[in-house]
């Protein structure tokens, strides 16, 4: 049977999950998975997307999630936002960490970018004006005060990620998930986009960040510790020096750095 606990993580010291790095961890855990699995569809239809998953994530830490297509990294950042239950195994995450999400193609509402943004902070129990006046600012902050007012869905696909963006932004979350946030933006809003994260990464050291790339420069630029993903499962899980360090990967996990290399795996 699945168990997910959900909670304030009480008595899971720092670096006891099967799948911990050695080096110490003075932070606080923010998820913990213990042989998670995820499978999608029924019966003999099944479909394993996440397979004994051992991953500890503590407060502060900048993860990438990489891999091929169809590895599992969108579905292991779902997993993590609560958006899907483990199969088997345990995930454990602090629900009192306000968490935010930006998926992988931007869902956003039939009304204006600044009602998108103002929409996810009523939600979370602010009153409607102030809203709108945090909506503004978040917008302007991703460059887009002069489309506030324009219909969210006529906007140009990567504008309508940076107000995906913002409206995460806006939420203050102590927890930032983001699939894949610049695959769908043109270099110039790439470089952009990339800018804000590491700037609001940089000014809230406490704040955890999980991220999907394909992007192998952006995970060298924003990530702090790489996690590699094949058919489901973690096959590395690394210091992202230790990551990109020539050689080192080849010899400890040789499919991750045929990845890296560009080669099939
Ligand atoms: N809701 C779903 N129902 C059925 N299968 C799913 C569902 N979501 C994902 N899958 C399958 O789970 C596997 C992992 O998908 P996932 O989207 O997590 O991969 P990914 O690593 O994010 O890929 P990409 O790089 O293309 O975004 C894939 O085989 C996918 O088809
Ligand atoms: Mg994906």
């Amino acid at each position: 049977m699945s168990t997910v606990l959900s909670g304030v993580l009480p008595g899971i010291p720092s670096g006891t999950s099967p799948g911990a790095q050695p080096s110490a961890r003075a932070a606080p855990a923010v998820f913990v998975l213990e042989q998670a699995a995820v499978r999608f569809g029924l019966g003999t239809r099944t479909l394993q997307a996440l397979c004994d998953v051992n991953l500890q994530i503590d407060a502060g830490e900048r993860v990438a999630l990489i891999g091929a297509n169809g590895c599992g990294k969108s579905t292991l950042l779902r997993l993590l936002h609560g958006l899907v239950q483990p199969s088997n195994g345990r995930v454990q995450f602090d629900a009192q960490l306000v968490q935010a999400m930006v998926f992988q193609r931007p869902f956003l509402l039939r009304t204006t970018a600044q009602n998108n943004v103002a929409l996810g902070l009523w939600l979370r129990g602010s009153a409607w004006a102030p809203a709108k006046r945090l909506a503004l600012e978040a917008l302007g902050r991703f460059g887009l005060a002069e489309q506030a007012l324009r219909p969210a869905r006529k906007l140009s696909g990567g504008q309508q990620q940076r107000v995906a963006l913002a409206r995460a932004w806006a939420l203050q979350p102590r927890v930032l998930l983001l699939d894949e946030p610049t695959s769908s933006l043109d270099p110039h809003a790439k470089s952009e986009v990339e800018a804000l994260i590491q700037h609001i990464a940089a000014h809230d050291p406490a704040m955890t960040l999980v991220f999907a790339s394909h992007n192998l420069g952006q995970v060298k630029r924003l990530a702090s510790r790489v996690v590699y993903l094949e058919q489901g499962r973690v096959l590395a899980d690394l210091p992202v020096q230790e990551f990109f360090a020539v050689g080192a990967l080849a010899l400890r996990y040789p499919q991750a750095h045929a990845f890296v290399k560009g080669e099939p795996v």
